[in-house]
């Protein structure tokens, strides 16, 4: 497996950084998901303008312009041997003193690498549970700091299910590490974009997607009771794409099948990305 690290692209074994990189030693860094469809990356000028904000909100400017990550990462892309593949790239405030507060010389890590990605096959339905949002107040920021989003995914896991859905003062914001979208009343509402959630890419394409065939959508809060008697339930993600949750809490949601608007919307997103691999 080939990597990219600060300018250089290695076998993955012989990519090393320092110990006292402030990524490892503070969590001092942020990162994306790409996918990239029969080798083409799937919404690129999105994910870095959500790196531009993810940098500016820890204020770290991006050492690399667009046009040399994007010339990066399709190196990267040529690189792997996979005609699917999911990049993950991460930039942090490099390697320092261990002090809390910024270094004077800031050496920022630029590390990105490949893997196979394996679209996941149409569901029949996954769990998800529900739990208190117990993360700090900037989610909009995709901040390699996953302390709090793992604990409540292995939550959500140890009890069978894929999924936490985050309820903060009684209202749904996002997964561990997906979007929500739950359909109420025969429309598909998602949380308003704020700093308590990450601007999903794949929710924003389920948006227009949506749009553009003319289902009924909208962004909106949506209470817990909400939630609760909804007929439909979607997780979205980069790499889960459109997820139907069919049990929440232990209960049935709508008939315990994947929904018919769902289905609808799934397709929309597997033929966008067949336009992207088909086009040249
Ligand atoms: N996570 N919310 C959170 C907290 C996330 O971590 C993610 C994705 C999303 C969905 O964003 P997008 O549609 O841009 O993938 C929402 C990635 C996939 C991860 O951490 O692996």
């Amino acid at each position: 497996m080939i990597v990219y690290l600060n300018g250089e692209f290695l076998p993955l074994t012989e990519a090393k950084i320092s110990v006292l990189d402030r990524g490892f030693i503070f969590g001092d860094g942020v990162y994306e998901v790409v996918p990239a469809y029969g080798r083409k990356l799937f919404r690129l000028q999105e994910h870095l303008q959500r790196l531009d904000n993810s940098l500016q909100g820890i204020k770290l400017p991006n050492p690399l312009r667009h046009s040399q990550w994007t010339e990066a990462l399709e190196t990267l892309v040529t690189h792997n041997s996979s005609e699917d593949q999911s990049i993950y790239l991460q930039v942090t405030r490099g390697p320092a003193k261990r002090e809390h507060n910024f270094p004077a010389q800031i050496y920022p890590t630029v590390f990105a690498m490949s893997e196979p990605l394996i679209p996941p096959p149409r569901s029949n339905g996954v769990k998800a549970i529900t739990c208190p949002d117990n993360r700090w107040q900037r989610c909009d920021i995709k901040a390699v700091t996953l302390l709090a989003n793992v604990l409540l995914r292995q939550q959500a896991v140890d009890t069978g299910a894929v999924e936490a859905i985050l309820i903060r003062d009684g209202y749904i914001m996002e997964g561990a590490a997906s979007n929500v979208f739950v359909v109420y009343n025969g429309i598909a509402i998602t949380p308003p974009k704020s700093q308590f959630i990450l601007p999903g890419i794949t929710r924003d394409l389920v948006l227009e997607v949506m749009q553009a065939a003319h289902l009924p959508c909208r962004e909106g809060n949506i209470s817990v009771t909400q939630l609760h008697t909804a007929t439909e339930i979607w997780l979205t993600s980069s790499t889960r794409e459109i997820l139907p949750v069919t049990t929440l809490d232990s209960q049935i949601v709508g008939k315990g099948e994947p929904g018919p608007l769902w289905s609808q919307v799934w397709q929309l997103y597997q033929d966008y990305k067949q336009q992207l691999r088909n086009h040249q």
